[in-house]
């Protein structure tokens, strides 16, 4: 059934390569499925409103000039929203396609500046190192808009991912290389400085929003000191010739998708930082489990002199670990957390939440004198689903900035009836220590285990899944909604990935025992199975109709439920399936949880990745990112000219827009889509 033409071609977007060769379980007989538990599902989620969760106000959290986001009037509309715009078809054209009726603009391109003396975005030229840390980085990614007191829908502070770079756009003319090294330093300082966060204050002014040049305005980048927290904080895995009592680590790497707290943080979350590092010698388990570099690091920044630039380098060189640089990667893989409200506090490496290749974290709805739940995946091929559940318990009058310090990180385990459970990575679970045992691994200390994520998860059987990247949950429900956006790798199906070499990739969703986010059980069916008409189906229902003209994607990513209970689904699809497939360039598309309706709304311009979706409290903007356009660009010599060609945005019948490779150079930028007559964005 499966189309070749439409296989993946992973290593040439910066995918990291599978190295989970543990053998745990993959269930043999797939082929039945379980739909009378779909349909238990699906009548629970109608019936099972936890309406106190949608309206519960933070009181009394806010800074000065802050509005809690909770606390903003998103008061949900309804469990079955209403998609009343009219679907696009798959479209290929260099510009953003949007329904009609709507409306589009682009905030905060990469190169805008935000910061010190404002260095201005020079697309001819390029600018320097130096300028680019006054500047927003590039490759948007994961985004949240925290709303001012002073007009929510109109004023906020953005806060921004830029996972990596593509030399060729960065540079003026390409990156320059000489025998496998960088020899000029300033181009690196520049892809450190590209990488990371921005945090931008934004204002809406006679309905167009643009950046202000305000006080919360900072870059977090891949060279800024970041505090080590939680249970690794200070122990010998994290001392480094920097941070001899191993309490600081610097920068903050490949940032994908985000989260947030329900005290109105930012989390940044570091995917695919292995490959930065090289090691030419042994590598220990913390390395080698995660596929740290053994002849090069991605862009040979290890090569340029100087402390700041040689510790990606993490060969051991010294006489112990605060001579050398080994340890540089253990500071790596973490969720960081952000108060965008202080632009001179020192984000934290929370460690307590587990490492790996951190796609995005989301948390379930805060409940008064409960835990809190946060949910995040480890995008990598056969890698797991990650819960992490705070020992302290919420309070709404009362911030404890610290909460995510302390707490069970558990690792999910879908069984082939329907069920699931999380099992803990806790040293001082008799349970977890006996299993490791049984599987001749041996752990120090939380600490280890918590370096060693993956380890520790291979040896409580987790499930092995096709690449877990966004997780949404749903503002009234709690139900929980996951990418797993393909995965080559799969020779055998499972009943929750249940198509082997998995190409298309497809929606998982669960919902937590009696309702309660901190349970260690739960019930999950399979929401979608991503494709072309011939190999595609929406569930639940056992008779759940194909994708078809108005719907049809592939290799699902970012997700997000918006407080109407519209399901956002975003595609990154790569290779020919991106190039030439039947689903057009990367988009976003709106579905109904309840109905299982799907439509698409909006597409990028060439060869860009749709990442990151979140709106004003009442709706009416939605900001969302197109990361790299043109990503098959040679040193000037652009495959597209987004957004500074002139076309931003078109709707369908109008012509569509070429690209000329000796155009505008292309930027990664968010966009703003609103209603022509300033409605509800999907509804
Ligand atoms: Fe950075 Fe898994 O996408
Ligand atoms: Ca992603
Ligand atoms: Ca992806
Ligand atoms: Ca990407």
């Amino acid at each position: 059934m499966k189309d070749n033409s439409l296989e993946l071609m992973l290593a040439e977007t910066g995918d990291e390569l599978p190295s989970n060769d543990s053998n745990n379980p993959t269930f043999a007989s797939i082929l039945e499925r379980r739909f009378s538990r779909r349909d238990m599902m699906r009548t629970s989620l109608s019936a099972a409103v936890v309406g106190a969760f949608a309206t519960a106000p933070v009181a009394a959290l806010a800074r000065p000039g802050f509005l809690p986001s909770q606390a903003a009037g998103r008061a949900a509309i309804g469990l079955n929203p209403t998609l009343s715009f009219d679907a696009i078809p798959p479209v290929r054209s260099d510009t953003a396609t949007v329904p009609r009726g709507f409306k589009v603009q682009t905030l905060a391109p990469w190169g805008t500046p935000i910061t010190g003396s404002y260095p201005a975005y020079d697309g001819v030229n390029g600018n320097s190192g130096e300028e680019q840390e006054q500047q927003v980085g590039s490759h948007h990614d994961g985004i949240h808009y925290f709303p001012m007191a002073d007009d929510p829908n109109g004023h906020g502070i953005l806060c921004l991912n830029h996972e990596y770079v593509d030399q060729n756009v960065l540079h003026a003319n390409g990156p320059t290389t000489v025998n496998n090294r960088r020899p000029n330093a300033d181009e690196v300082r520049k892809e450190i400085a590209a990488h990371g966060v921005s945090v931008v204050e934004i204002k809406r002014t006679n309905g167009v929003w643009d950046v202000v040049r305000g006080q919360y305005n900072r870059r977090v980048t891949a060279g800024t000191p970041c505090e080590i927290s939680g249970p690794v904080r200070g122990s010998d895995f994290v001392k480094t010739k920097y941070s001899p009592n191993g309490t600081m680590a610097r920068g903050t790497l490949n940032n994908c998708g985000h989260g947030t707290t329900p005290w109105d943080t930012y989390l940044t979350c570091e995917e695919n930082w292995a490959g930065y590092f090289v090691n030419r010698g042994q590598r220990p388990r913390e390395q080698s489990r995660y596929g740290v570099g053994t002849s090069t690091s991605r862009y040979r920044w290890d090569t340029v002199a100087g402390d700041e630039y040689e510790r990606f380098n993490v060969t051991p060189s010294g006489a112990s670990a605060t001579d050398d640089y080994r340890n540089e990667v253990n500071g790596h893989g973490w969720i960081l957390e952000i108060d965008p409200f202080d632009p001179t506090s020192t984000p934290k490496k929370r460690t307590a939440m587990g490492r790996f290749a951190h796609e995005a974290c989301v948390f379930a709805m805060p409940q008064n004198g409960q835990p809190l739940a946060f949910y995040s995946g480890d995008d990598a091929q056969n890698e797991y689903i990650y819960k992490f559940v705070t020992k302290g318990r919420w309070n709404d009058k009362r911030r404890d900035p610290d909460m995510l310090d302390h707490g069970t990180l558990y690792v999910a385990v879908f069984h082939e009836d329907g069920s699931g459970e999380w099992r803990a990575l806790d040293f001082n679970d008799p349970a977890f220590l006996s299993a490791a045992l049984e599987k001749g691994v041996q752990f120090t200390s939380q600490a280890d285990v918590l370096i060693n994520t993956r380890l520790a998860a291979d040896v409580v059987g987790a499930t092995r899944m096709d690449r877990p990247e966004w997780g949404a949950v749903h503002p009234q429900t709690n139900e929980v909604y996951f990418t797993l956006t393909n995965n080559s790798s799969r020779t055998v199906a499972d009943a929750a990935n249940p198509r082997t070499r998995n190409a298309f990739g497809h929606i998982i969703r669960w919902r937590e025992e009696g309702n309660r986010p901190w349970a260690t059980k739960f019930e999950w069916d399979i929401f979608v199975l991503g494709g072309p008409e011939t190999d595609s189906q929406i569930l639940p229902a056992q008779d759940g109709p194909a994708l078809d003209e108005s719907n049809r994607f592939a290799s699902p990513d970012g997700l997000w439920i918006d407080q109407n209970g519209i399901l956002w689904i975003q595609t990154d699809m790569s290779g020919s399936q991106q190039a030439s497939g039947p689903f057009g360039e990367n988009q976003m598309l709106a579905a109904n949880p309840i109905t299982g309706e799907i439509k698409r709304f909006l597409a990028g311009p060439f060869q860009q990745e749709t990442t990151g979706v979140v709106s004003t409290p009442d709706g009416k903007t939605l900001f969302v990112n197109f990361q790299h356009p043109g990503d098959r660009s040679g040193p000037r010599s652009f495959t597209s000219n987004w957004p500074d060609s002139g076309a931003v945005y078109r709707h369908p019948g109008d012509a569509p827009v070429t690209a000329s490779p000796s155009g505008p150079r292309p930027r990664s930028s968010t966009i703003v889509i609103t209603r022509e007559d300033g409605g509800v964005v999907g509804l």
